[in-house]
Order: structure tokens, then C-alpha cells, then sequence
């Protein structure tokens, strides 16, 4: 049997969060429906944070109270302080996913909060959630590179990870926000992480703003992660991060994923419907890399 790969889907949240078009719940529910199509599994439907700063996220609560709950589907909002945590509770959501940037300033300009702020409220929240029974993931954010700050030591990464470990956490995400992060700068922040902690507490999350997004991925692969984030049709970019485009697509991490031999239980053909949805919704030309080769062999097909 082979190995499985876990595709956690951000197009939700990270992927519309920067969309200047806000789409209507009835939208992100039509998407959502696409994806779960598609066989996606593992999902961040919405991140409860204010409405001020994102209204494209206003509707979290709505969303939450009208996912399908049928099919078997992990669901996860992400919150950045603790009134995103009651109101994600509140509204059902039972994993949550808290955001800590690697720097001061990327806090700052995130979330208002100073990096030590920033710590505190991640700890307290995660606590909060071990004690309700609700799952907690901790996002540590541009862990390769800050914008304002430029490159994050090591160091700065694993003690960040302590912290959030030692406070319950039960999953870490390192995010690559900004597509800055060189294959032996990655390697080193997950074999190091993967032997302390264990690689099935880990994932991947990165942005393919140098086209880097599936190299980074191999190289975690060869650290033992078996978990990535991506975003349909490479949704996305951060609004706090100057320059930082989307996600990695979700059709290039499922189709490298199956190319090199594991089981995602995604379909391509359903990802592309769901990234001509994504278009529609947002009115921007979507697709990953791979996207002109799955036409043009679906045009193949049909002609035969
Ligand atoms: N959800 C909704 N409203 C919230 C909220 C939350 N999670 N947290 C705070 N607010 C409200 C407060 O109730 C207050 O409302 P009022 O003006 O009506 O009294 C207002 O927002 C200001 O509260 P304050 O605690 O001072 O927040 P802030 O202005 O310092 O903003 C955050 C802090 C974290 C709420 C805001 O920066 C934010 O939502 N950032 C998220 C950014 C993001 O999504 N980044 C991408 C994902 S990593
Ligand atoms: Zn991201």
C-alpha cells in the first residue's frame, strides 16, 4: 500500500482573505462543494479575526454553521486572539489554527501585537482549546524570511516551536509566507524539528512566489512530512506581506504528490472544476503550473 500524503486545503481562508471582490457565503459554499468533489479531506474554512481588518472574512460564523457534515471532512478556522476563539467556538469549529509570526514586525503589522504579545496570546489560546477538548494547529508564520526583517535565524524558529509545543499545541505548521525559504534553510528547520517532535506534528506551508513550492515540499518529504498546505488554483497571497503572491497550488502538490508514488485521494479533474469555480468567484485567471498540461490533455481526450 502506498504511503499517504495529507492535502490541507487554505483556498478558503488564506486564498480569499486578500481577494479585493469579497465573495458572498453562497459562493464559498459552492467552492467548498467543488473541493470536498474533488476528494479534498482537510480544510480551513474561515478564520474568525475582525471584520475591520478582513472583511472578506466577515461570514465565518455563516460558513461554519453550513458545512457539510456528512462527509467525513476535518474542518479548521483560524483565530488570532482570544474573541476569535470564543467566536469559533461559539460557531461549532473544533480545530482551531493560531498565527505567530517568526518576527516582531510581521506580528505587528498582522495582528497589532508585539512578538512577545503575540507569544503570550498563542500560549493562552492553545491552552484554552487543550482544556475544551478542541484541537489546536499553530501556524509559525515567515520562518524563512520577514519583509520588514529580512532573514529569521534558526534559532528564532525552534524556540518559537518550544513555546507553542509546551503550550499544547498539537499540530505546527511552518509557513513559508513570503516564498523565501531555500531548499538546505528548509531542510534544516524540518529535520531539526522532525527529530524533536515527531514529522507526523508537522506540515508544510508554503507560497510559490519564486516557483519554490514544490521543491520546499520534496524537501520536507525527505524529512518525513507527510502534510501540506495549498490552495486551489494557487489562491492567495497575504495582505501584511508585501509582494508575497498565493499558495502553492493544490493541483501541483496532488499531482507531484501521485507522480511520486503516494495516495492523496484527490482527483485532478475535480481540482480543475473547482479552480474554474475559484475563477468565477473571484474574477482572476487561476490555475497552478500544471494547468496548461491538464487542459490540453483533457482537449486530447475529448478529440479521441
Ligand atoms: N474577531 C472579531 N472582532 C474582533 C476580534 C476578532 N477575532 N478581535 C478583536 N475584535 C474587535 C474588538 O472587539 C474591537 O471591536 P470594537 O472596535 O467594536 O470595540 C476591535 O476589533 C479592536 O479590538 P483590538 O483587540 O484592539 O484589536 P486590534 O485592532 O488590535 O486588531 C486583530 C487585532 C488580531 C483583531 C486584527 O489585527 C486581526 O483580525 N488581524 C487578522 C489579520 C489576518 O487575518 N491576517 C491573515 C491571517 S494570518
Ligand atoms: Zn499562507
Amino acid at each position: 500500500m502506498s504511503e499517504v500524503i495529507t492535502v490541507h486545503e487554505v483556498g478558503l481562508r488564506d486564498g480569499l482573505q486578500n481577494q479585493p471582490r469579497v465573495v458572498p457565503t453562497e459562493g464559498k459554499l459552492r467552492l467548498l462543494d467543488a473541493l470536498l468533489d474533488a476528494g479534498l479531506q482537510s480544510i480551513e474554512a474561515a478564520s474568525f479575526v475582525s471584520p475591520k481588518a478582513v472583511p472578506q472574512m466577515a461570514d465565518a460564523a455563516e460558513i461554519f454553521a453550513n458545512l457539510p457534515q456528512d462527509r467525513g471532512v476535518g474542518y479548521e478556522a483560524l483565530v488570532p486572539n482570544e474573541k476569535g476563539y470564543e467566536r469559533a467556538v461559539d460557531a461549532g469549529v473544533t480545530t482551531v489554527a493560531l498565527v505567530l509570526a517568526a518576527t516582531d514586525t510581521f506580528n505587528r503589522r498582522n495582528i497589532n501585537m508585539s512578538l512577545d504579545e503575540a507569544i503570550r496570546v498563542n500560549e493562552a489560546v492553545i491552552r484554552r482549546a487543550k482544556a475544551d477538548g478542541i484541537r489546536a494547529r499553530s501556524y509559525l508564520s515567515v520562518v524563512a524570511a520577514c519583509p520588514y526583517e529580512g532573514v529569521v535565524p534558526p534559532e528564532t524558529v525552534f524556540d518559537l516551536a518550544a513555546r507553542m509545543f509546551d503550550a499544547g499545541a498539537d499540530e505546527l505548521a511552518l509557513g513559508d509566507s513570503t516564498g523565501a525559504g531555500s531548499p538546505p534553510q528548509m531542510a534544516h528547520l524540518f529535520e531539526t524539528l522532525a527529530h524533536r517532535y515527531g514529522p507526523e506534528r508537522l506540515a508544510g506551508h508554503f507560497h510559490d512566489t519564486r516557483a519554490m513550492g514544490l521543491t520546499l515540499t520534496w524537501v520536507a518529504i525527505e524529512c518525513g512530512i507527510r502534510k501540506f498546505d495549498s490552495s486551489i488554483g494557487g489562491l492567495g497571497g497575504c495582505p501584511f506581506a508585501p509582494g508575497a503572491t498565493g499558495n502553492l497550488a493544490t493541483e501541483d502538490l496532488v499531482f507531484m504528490a501521485t507522480e511520486a508514488g503516494f495516495e492523496t485521494g484527490i482527483d485532478v479533474g475535480g481540482l480543475r472544476r473547482a479552480v474554474a469555480v475559484a475563477e468565477e468567484l473571484t474574477g482572476q485567471t487561476l490555475g497552478g503550473r500544471i494547468t496548461p498540461f491538464l487542459d490540453s490533455r483533457e482537449k486530447r481526450r475529448a478529440a479521441n
